[in-house]
């Protein structure tokens, strides 16, 4: 089959499934991902037909150069969701998740060509204005303030109780949301992605939430984020506006998440890796590093569609069907037999993605993350991991791999108000 390029469609599979056709969020959740990925290979090669969910299928593609083929060329692998057939003549179907996730939005994730530029330039001129010390201090603030509620119990799952907090804390900071609108933001990011009920009404409520803020941001402006996309010489209009400050909210939501709790894992899991840091031999920001090559939070890339048939890695994909890289995959291959730490430093990494829908945050969201695992190392004091990093289950999902729960006991502090022991008394 290698030899020569294969006519296989998805069409063709999806109505002849057969058994063991790949589930994509096996892959995702495995305990070793990457003897998922050998056996995918050994039957399909480098492109393999995935599941999605409901009988809706991808290619996966899982080498590195193929991968950033498809990246840097929009016009052939576009994000558009009007190039996907099987959204558009119905078997993704509405009221499923992944109806929700592709469904067109007026910003720069989800559109192409001049429409794209015009939408990605006022992201990317937010960003770039951001006030980065300003920034460092709201999210330590944000930390602290959770890790303040936790630091007297002694266990904790940090996922629940922290990681899973941070990135919509940290956005609300960006917005310049007071702490109450700001805690209301952290709980509909906890049920928008909590994969229950919840979640359609927190979505609903946050949109609510996010055109009341882009009205006051109207009138009044301030020195944040939001108030930047608002007056920017680009006049988004007012859908622009929702649909660009939702993807904000939403886009580095799980990979933030992701990010933090795998390199605590990391730390506090990893015998060698955390004796070099508390040695001081190793700082955060390398552990941050060592994730994003080895095990990138970013494990998928959200789907892309065919515009017009054309072959890669073996396969000719036709017209209409979607393609997802398998990101994490292809960049710990790239790194294969090189030291295990300082290849943590090689630029060669597809984790904030590449071309044109490249993350705008990645500076961003290193600060966000790496003061996120200090304050962590800082407030609870003797932090160790609760059980082997083996047994730690994965997050059900298509796009970022990260443990579900993060259980650690550490030395409990005692809350500030709270009875004291008095020695004499005892
Ligand atoms: C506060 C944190 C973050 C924010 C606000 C953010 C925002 C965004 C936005 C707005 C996009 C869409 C860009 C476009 O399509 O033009 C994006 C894309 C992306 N982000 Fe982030 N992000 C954050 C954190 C992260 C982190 C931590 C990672 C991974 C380590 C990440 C990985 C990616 C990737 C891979 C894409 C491109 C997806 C693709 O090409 O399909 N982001 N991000």
């Amino acid at each position: 089959m290698f030899g020569t390029t294969s006519d296989v469609r998805l069409d063709d599979l999806a109505a002849n499934p057969g058994p063991g056709l790949p589930m994509l969020a096996a892959a995702t959740m495995a305990p070793d991902p990457d003897a998922v990925y050998r056996t995918w290979r050994a039957q399909w090669g480098p492109v393999v037909p995935v599941e999605l969910s409901d009988g809706v299928l991808a290619w996966l593609v899982l080498d590195y150069e193929d991968i950033k083929q498809i990246l840097m060329t929009w016009s052939v692998f576009s994000r558009d969701v009007e190039h996907w057939a099987a959204f558009q003549d119905g078997r993704v179907a509405p009221g499923t998740g992944l109806h929700a996730f592709f469904s067109p939005r007026q910003n720069a994730f989800y559109t192409e060509g001049d429409r794209r530029v015009r939408l990605r330039s006022v992201v990317d001129d937010a960003f770039a204005a951001i006030d980065e010390t300003k920034l460092v201090r709201d999210v330590r603030t944000a930390c602290r303030a959770l890790l303040a509620q936790i630091a007297p119990l002694g266990q904790a799952d940090l996922v629940a109780s922290y990681t899973a907090a941070v990135p919509s804390l940290a956005v609300a900071a960006m917005y310049g949301l007071p702490a109450h609108l700001a805690d209301r933001m952290r709980q509909y990011a906890t049920d928008i992605f909590s994969n229950t009920p919840a979640a359609v009404p927190a979505f609903v409520g946050l949109n609510t939430m996010l055109a009341e803020l882009i009205a006051i941001r109207r009138e009044d402006p301030g020195d944040d984020l939001l108030s930047t996309i608002v007056h920017h010489e680009h006049a988004l209009d007012d859908t622009e506006l929702l649909d660009t400050a939702q993807m904000i909210q939403s886009a580095g939501h799980e990979m933030s998440v992701a990010w933090t709790t795998m390199t605590l894992v990391h730390l506090l899991g990893d015998h060698d890796f955390g004796t070099r840091t508390r040695s001081g031999r190793l700082m955060v920001d390398e552990a941050l590093d060592n994730v994003m090559v080895h095990q990138s939070p970013t494990w998928h890339t959200p789907a892309r569609f065919v515009t017009g048939n054309t072959e890669l890695g073996g396969r000719m994909l036709r017209k209409g069907e979607a393609i997802v890289c398998a990101v994490a995959h292809a960049t710990k291959t790239e790194h294969e037999g090189a030291d295990l730490i300082w290849a943590s430093t090689s630029r060669a990494t597809l984790g904030f993605g590449a071309g044109v829908h490249r993350c705008p945050a990645s500076r961003v969201s290193r600060i966000i993350t790496k003061t996120a695992v200090e304050q962590a190392l800082i407030q609870l004091h003797a932090l160790k991991l609760d059980v082997p990093i083996k047994d730690l289950p994965f997050v059900p999902g298509l796009w970022a791999r990260s443990a579900a729960t993060l259980p650690v006991t550490f030395e409990p502090t005692h809350a500030p108000g709270s009875a004291q022991r008095d020695p004499v008394s005892v």
